[in-house]
């Protein structure tokens, strides 16, 4: 059966479902998860006032209409044509293309919906899997960002990826 991947806005009825992927010990260099079913509720309500202040605008990821995974931009503040992206799914589902086939349908949000100029993404170096999903959508590795990552109370360096929209 041929894969169908679509996005839609994330629901607040999703927190039980979100909240069994991201508590996951093998999300070694993305720790988000929240401490319960109803903090992750807590994320999802505010979503919509997030997607109001263009702070962010998060989806979820359906395979053949199952919620598989979450993937996001978050606006920079200071340079509102610029965003990033960020992305995780089910470890059920990895390497089979999900994520890369999402990102290429997230960046076209960005791009021609919320009109950026700039789509960035950054891993821990380490983060082989996140990297290849950045090099397979296109993204260019610009360098790397020393102690960009925060991950629990220690801070990593990071891959830096951008992708550009060219205004002639
Ligand atoms: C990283 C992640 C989002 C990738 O999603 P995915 O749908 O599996 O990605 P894709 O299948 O589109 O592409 C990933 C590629 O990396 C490969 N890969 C995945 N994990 C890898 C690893 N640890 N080492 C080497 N390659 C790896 C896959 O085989 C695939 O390669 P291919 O294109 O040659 O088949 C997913 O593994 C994940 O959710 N990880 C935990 C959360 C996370 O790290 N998010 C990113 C934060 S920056």
């Amino acid at each position: 059966m041929a894969t169908k991947i679509e996005l839609r806005n994330q629901r607040v009825s999703d927190a039980k479902r979100f909240f069994e992927i991201l508590n996951n010990s093998n999300f070694k260099y993305f720790h988000v998860c929240p401490k319960d079913e109803e903090a992750e509720r807590e994320f999802l309500r505010r979503n919509t006032k997030k997607r109001k202040n263009n702070l962010e605008y998060n989806y979820a990821i359906l395979c053949n209409g199952k919620l598989v995974g979450g993937c996001g931009i978050k606006i920079d503040q200071h340079r509102t044509f610029i965003g990033e992206i960020s992305y995780f799914l089910d470890e059920e589902y990895w390497s089979k293309g999900i994520v890369t086939k999402s990102v290429k349908i997230l960046e076209k949000i960005g791009f021609q919906k919320l009109g950026l100029k700039r789509i960035k993404i950054l891993m821990n170096l380490r983060n082989i899997g996140s990297e290849k999903v950045a090099i397979k959508c296109g993204y260019k590795k610009e360098g790397t960002m020393k102690r960009s990552i925060k991950d629990r109370d220690k801070f990593f360096d990071a891959h830096l990826y951008a992708k550009v929209m060219i205004v002639k």
